[in-house]
């Protein structure tokens, strides 16, 4: 496994790779990696002949008072696992390499963020789209592997792609879950043990939710309240959101119908966790 710091490294051996004829994966992260991460990194090897994998905690993405300092680091560990799942290349760049000087161009997403962690963290996809933007540029990847986990970013990319025009395929991958069905996440690690066990109950609503439709129910608001109350019996972390949109679109719905996303956000102590179920309706 080949790690790279530079962007001007990484871009010259791409397009030494390309110009084989060598399709590039590539699995964007943040680091401290799990199995999430690697479910992504086993897809994006079956289906390219180049394995490309980053690290980078992107300061533009977190707003005043989120955790960009505490935000867990272990690029030993990291790396151990990238080359165990087999990348070809780790990129991971400095904050300075990266943005060496104040941005004088950024992106700004337009649609698909007023609503869910968008409204929760202004400016956050802005920060994904503009690092994203970057990594593109940086490896030159024919497909790019994203987890339905954070099933909003997955809509931001798809308009990011299209509307730039990227000759890249967006690929999403289902969400990976502990065995109570926690969603896999970095941040897990910030719950105590008490939390830990209610954690569950995020993914135990939305099944909840999923039976309800199941049965026949097809008001947005019923599910809504269902899960709410569902979390408030059964949690001790304050609720951010739950809302029920059309996906990837992400437009209201007065009634279930066709493809839909249920997403949720809590916020335990030092901890906020996100969760969703994307159900197809007919
Ligand atoms: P990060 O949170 O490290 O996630 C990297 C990728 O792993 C994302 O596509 C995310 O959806 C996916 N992922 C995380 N947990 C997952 C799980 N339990 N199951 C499946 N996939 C999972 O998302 C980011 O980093 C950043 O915003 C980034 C795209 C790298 C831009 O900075």
């Amino acid at each position: 496994m080949n790690i790279i710091n530079t962007i001007e490294e990484m871009q010259a051996r791409m397009l030494e790779l390309k110009a084989e004829g060598k399709k590039i994966g590539f699995v964007p992260t943040m680091g401290y990696l799990h199995e999430g991460h690697m479910a992504l990194m086993k897809k994006a090897k079956k289906e390219n002949h180049i394995l490309v994998a980053s690290i980078f905690v992107n300061p533009l993405q977190f707003g005043e008072g989120e955790d960009l300092d505490a935000y867990p680091r272990d690029f030993n560990h990291d790396s151990m696992i990238a080359q165990q799942e087999g990348v070809d290349y780790l990129f991971y760049p400095s904050v300075k390499e990266m943005y060496p000087n104040k941005m004088s161009v950024t992106v700004t997403v337009k649609n698909r963020t007023e609503v869910l962690c968008g409204k929760s963290r202004p400016g956050h996809f802005d920060g994904v789209a503009t690092v994203l933007t970057k990594l593109f540029h940086a490896v030159l990847p024919d497909r790019v592997y994203f987890g339905l986990k954070d099933a909003q970013q997955v809509a931001v990319v798809d308009g990011l792609i299209h509307d730039f025009n990227f000759p890249i395929e967006l690929v999403a991958v289902a969400t990976v879950r502990e065995a109570d069905g926690l969603a896999k996440s970095s941040r897990n690690v910030y719950l105590n043990p008490f939390e830990r066990d209610q954690a569950k109950e995020l993914y135990q609503s939305l099944l909840l939710a999923k039976d309800s439709i199941n049965k026949g129910e097809r008001d947005p608001k019923t599910i809504i309240e269902l899960i709410k109350k569902h979390l408030n019996q059964r949690c001790e972390a304050k609720i951010d959101y739950v809302e029920v949109y059309s996906y990837p679109d992400l437009s209201v719905i007065e009634e279930l119908d066709g493809k839909i996303i249920i997403a949720l956000a809590l916020k335990f102590s030092k901890a906020r966790l996100i969760d969703n179920l994307i159900l197809e309706i007919v």
